[in-house]
């Protein structure tokens, strides 16, 4: 059985590049990768040419999650097992495959409305152009094998998104939180990991947003730097939804900020990677351990 490696890229559409190239830039610490013609933005986590595609259009949600498989022949055996389980795989054609920076893709329908892309070869940008973060101190994000992050995405059916995650993309399941945030409104969620073993790649939920995407997490490898970037929200007016917390499940120790595109980023540190070989399943009653709770005090604050 082939499987995905690694969440290798996000997709968002996105109405106003300017805004978020310095929310990119200036807030997460990110570089600019590739721009082209006011329509495309790109932006470097690594030595990967892209890991967040922007796209210019009025959605202002997630478009595609981009999985890496580990090279043409465990991609050509996933996209022919995932099709003998009923699902529509197409190969996605060179065009795209240059506008991704990969060598091949395959895309399918996700059941929430965005699309997955199957991918292989992703493009690394020349020695002589190595990552540079005006922003972080430490030595930067958590990538490499782990991928570019995780997506919290919103379930239109549960119980239908959990099936398709498991079954289809063959994704694991890492644990789940059910947690009453307000009488009578049960959160339910699912995380899933892949076969190198961030804590989860892909979680999902149901949610009243009206969005694919509840929130990227992007994951630093210094502490100090979590604090900053809240630090530079704060400074910025950029919204904070919710402040420095810790999840019971992957053990992040993290905070959120809108995006100017209305959905979320988490922005962690310390989260943990999973071995199968001695992984136990688990089922947790509460989203956070403690915090994560709307900050007080600040002019950002829009409700408690
Ligand atoms: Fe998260």
């Amino acid at each position: 059985m082939a499987n995905i490696t690694c969440l290798s890229y996000v997709v968002f559409g996105v109405s106003d590049l300017p805004k978020w190239e310095d929310f990119g830039v200036e807030i997460l610490g990110l570089q600019v990768g590739r721009r082209e013609e006011d329509q495309t933005l790109a932006f470097r986590m690594d030595e990967y040419e892209q890991r967040i595609i922007l796209e210019k259009n009025s959605e202002d949600d997630l478009i595609a999650a981009g999985w890496e498989f580990n090279g043409d022949a465990e991609l050509e055996e996933f996209v022919r097992e995932t099709t003998a389980l009923g699902i529509q795989v197409v190969e996605g054609g060179k065009e795209l495959a240059q506008r991704r920076r990969v060598e091949k893709i395959y895309t399918c329908d996700d059941p929430n409305g965005f699309k997955h892309e199957f991918v292989y070869g992703p493009a690394i940008a020349p020695t002589r152009n190595p990552f540079r973060s005006k922003k972080l101190i430490g030595p930067g994000f958590v990538t490499g094998r782990l991928g570019a992050g995780h997506i919290l995405v919103i379930a239109r059916d549960y119980e239908q998104s959990v099936d398709f995650y498991h079954r289809m993309l063959r994704l694991r399941f890492s644990d789940y939180i059910r947690e009453e945030v307000q009488p009578g409104v049960i959160v339910d969620a699912t995380f899933f990991h892949t076969v190198t073993g961030r804590h989860h790649s892909l979680a999902t939920a149901q949610m009243p947003i009206p969005k694919r995407i509840h929130h990227f997490m992007l994951q630093v490898q210094d502490m100090n730097d979590v604090g900053l970037a809240y630090e530079r929200c704060l400074k910025s007016g950029y919204r904070i939804t919710m402040g420095l917390g810790h999840h019971p499940n992957d053990r992040m120790f993290s905070f959120y900020v809108q995006t100017p595109s209305g959905f979320e980023i988490e922005y962690g540190w310390g989260g943990i990677v999973i071995d199968d070989a001695n992984w136990e399943v688990k089922s947790y009653s509460q989203l956070s351990s403690w915090g994560h709770k709307p900050v007080a005090g600040t002019s950002i604050v829009t409700s408690e």
